[in-house]
């Protein structure tokens, strides 16, 4: 793992580190260091289609996508839209970058990054949608830093997201889930796509390696959609 950065998340401690080949990594991987985000934003491009993908497709982004089975069975299932998947942890993102590869999937690409040094990269309305799927919870109280579904997050979003672009939220943690429901019901600048407080159960095509650890554990995720106003 380089420097600066730590390897979260309840279960990639199992993943096997397996770095990429430099021509595939050149292909499928940004890696971009907190120390010089911080310090030099200007050096990274936005985080938008034409500059990552040389397009001008819509641009779906996973935030904490963990090792990217669910990014890459969206990519793999619309090629008229980019994705992009965004990981913490160098295991997991190399792991996303590899099934990306190996599906040869020409609309995805993995950042390596920290989401809470990415703001000024993050384009305004450049995003069609965004998954914050099975973000890390707080356990103890140090962990409050870690937290992704913020009043900070939600500012992000409403910047990121066009009218009408979509947040989904999903969570195995029933607390927690309803910690980040109570925040976003009190945004005025999101509405729910669903007439139910929020959804019980996530039955997507693909599930990531996540969900089917949690499940096999008796969890059922719920999910809430957010919509830009
Ligand atoms: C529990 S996993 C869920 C992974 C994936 N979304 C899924 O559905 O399987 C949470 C992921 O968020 C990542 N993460 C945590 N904080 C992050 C941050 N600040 N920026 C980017 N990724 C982060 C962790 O490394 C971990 O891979």
């Amino acid at each position: 793992m380089g420097p600066g950065l730590v390897a979260r998340g309840r279960y990639l401690g199992r993943l096997k580190l397996r770095p990429l080949p430099p021509q595939l990594a050149e292909r499928y991987l940004l890696e971009w260091h907190p120390r010089l985000l911080a310090l030099e934003p200007q050096r990274f491009p936005p985080l938008t289609s034409q500059a990552l993908f040389e397009n001008d497709l819509p641009l779906e982004v996973e935030i904490g996508a963990g090792s990217g089975e669910y990014t890459c069975s969206l990519a793999a299932a619309d090629p008229a839209a980019n994705f992009l998947a965004i990981e913490i942890s160098n295991r997991a993102a190399q792991r996303a970058a590899w099934l990306a590869a190996e599906a040869e999937l020409p609309n995805m690409k993995v950042l390596r990054a920290d989401f809470k040094l990415l703001g000024p990269k993050l384009p305004e309305a450049g995003w069609r949608r965004v998954y914050l799927h099975f973000p890390d919870p707080q356990f103890k109280p140090a962990d409050a830093k870690r937290i992704l579904f913020t009043a900070e997050f939600l500012d992000a979003m409403a910047h990121s997201l066009p009218p009408g672009g979509e947040l989904s939220v999903v969570s195995d943690q029933p607390a927690f889930f309803l910690q980040m429901l109570e925040l976003a019901e009190g945004d005025a600048r999101f509405t729910k796509t669903h007439p139910e407080r929020y959804l019980e159960g996530f039955e997507p095509t693909v599930k990531s390696r996540f969900q089917h650890v949690w499940e096999r554990k008796g969890r059922t995720p719920c999910q809430f959609v957010l919509k830009r106003v």
